[in-house]
């Protein structure tokens, strides 16, 4: 979001709360940390920003936009009782239920390992375990075997090992078909919404290995049909923003819907009260208008106003994360090959994980780059992006190497045809 913010007329200066190695080139940054809510507030009195965008879940689940609004300030983002729809999967389940939209069906939810486990003896195989509360990704598992099922429960249950926001699960059906990741922005009354992306959340190649917070995404022209997206807009985006303007104040932000395509149509799998990551990457790159006076149209509800356009053609993301993530991981690491691989036509390394040591670049976190490139088709974008991801190097460094390559599939079998 920095760097397209950056390219707009209407951007003179970017702060950014804590920021990383990549966004200090663009955006002069502070060692605020996104879940410092108090934090936040005080920077923003003293910088007197015009607009503030709350990138991550943590300060919005936290009620950052109420802090911000109380005091005059404008941020961009729901409010705190709008971001349960993220913060508690029991509330965004019973929510849906409440409007009839689409979601899988709920066995139960517990905060007793030994009920949620007595529970597997009625559920279909495979179930769907997941944490209620934030969990950066790691709170949910597809479970084929009861063993795998009963280890999860007691490592979130018993063992918390997923700290506060696994102190309650729930467990679900688990739906068959492809994922894809539909994201609006909105104003509460208006939505636009972004190019459709999907994203590949398991940690190896052939969608194997543990969830993640995601290892890499694409979009493409076409992805789904003009009807099936009329089909997304009227059972799920439409009646998801009429239950949050009956229930409270009206939304404002990008709302995330996290979907499964089954056989039976669209259906709910997670909402997100924000950007994906690493949807976003791909998104930014293909975005074709001032992202800087969308966000104003949000803020002042005037969004119906707002023509988007999207450049044709591709854009991937490849996530290189650090070796062992989503487990534990080592940082520290030196980061090299950047300037080449960013000289790459059609290619922008993305930083997540990293800060500036001196001279420097460092890995810092679980998702390090986000190495994104774009071009006319999916397949040249693919390999540009791989191409650049060569030309980085950094000790442990993990990456999927199957990006967008299942779409790539689909696309070829169908002679180019959108799903749906
Ligand atoms: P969530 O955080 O709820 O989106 O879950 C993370 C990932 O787990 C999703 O992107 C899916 O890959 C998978 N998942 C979640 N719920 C289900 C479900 N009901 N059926 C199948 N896969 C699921
Ligand atoms: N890529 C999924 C997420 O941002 O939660």
């Amino acid at each position: 979001m920095v760097w397209r913010l950056a390219q707009s007329p209407e951007v003179e200066k970017i702060w950014c709360a804590p920021g990383n190695g990549g966004i200090a080139d663009l955006a002069e940054c502070f060692p605020v940390n996104a879940d410092d809510v108090a934090g936040l507030v005080a920077l923003a009195e003293r910088l007197k920003p015009d607009m503030t965008v709350a990138g991550p879940e943590a300060p919005l689940v936290a009620g950052i936009r109420n802090k911000f609004e109380c005091r005059g300030m404008r941020l961009v983002g729901p409010s705190r009782s709008d971001a349960r729809l993220e913060g508690s999967k029991i509330f965004s389940k019973e929510f849906m239920d409440r409007y009839r939209i689409p979601n899988a069906t709920l066995y139960g939810s517990f905060d007793s390992a030994q009920e949620a486990i007595r529970a597997l003896d009625a559920v279909d195989w495979p179930v769907v375990v997941k944490a209620d509360g934030l969990c950066a990704g790691k709170g949910v598992l597809v479970a084929e075997t009861r063993e795998e099922a009963e280890a999860f429960i007691r490592r979130v249950l018993q063992k918390h090992e997923l700290g506060p926001g696994g102190s309650r699960i729930l467990l679900e059906k688990a739906l068959k078909g492809e994922e894809l990741s539909f994201i609006v922005l909105t104003d509460g009354r208006s939505f636009l919404p972004m190019a459709t992306t999907q994203d590949h959340k398991r940690a190896f190649d052939g969608d194997r290995g543990p969830n993640t917070g995601g290892m890499g995404a694409y979009t493409v022209d076409g992805m789904i049909t003009p009807h099936y997206e009329a089909m997304i807009v009227k059972d799920i985006v439409r009646p998801t923003l009429a239950g949050l303007s009956e229930e409270g104040i009206p939304y404002t932000g990008f709302l995330y819907f996290g979907l499964m395509l089954t056989a039976s149509g669209p259906m709910v799998l997670e909402y997100n009260c924000r950007l994906g990551d690493p949807e976003t990457q791909p998104l930014m790159m293909r975005m074709d208008f001032d992202l800087a006076r969308a966000l104003e149209a949000a803020a002042t509800r005037k969004l119906h106003e707002f023509k988007p356009s999207w450049k044709p053609g591709a854009s991937v993301c490849v996530v290189m994360a650090s070796g062992g993530y989503p487990g534990a991981y080592e940082t520290g690491k030196k980061i090299e090959g950047l300037a080449d691989a960013n000289a790459l036509p059609g290619v922008a390394v993305f930083h997540a994980g990293t800060k500036c040591e001196g001279d420097a670049i460092v890995t810092s976190g679980g998702r390090v780059l986000g190495v994104t490139a774009t071009a006319d088709s999916l397949d040249a974008a693919i390999a540009r992006a791989y191409e650049a991801v060569g030309k980085i190097h950094f000790e442990g460094a993990h990456f999927r190497t199957d990006i967008g390559a299942k779409g790539l599939k689909k696309m070829r079998a169908a002679g180019d045809a959108p799903r749906g």
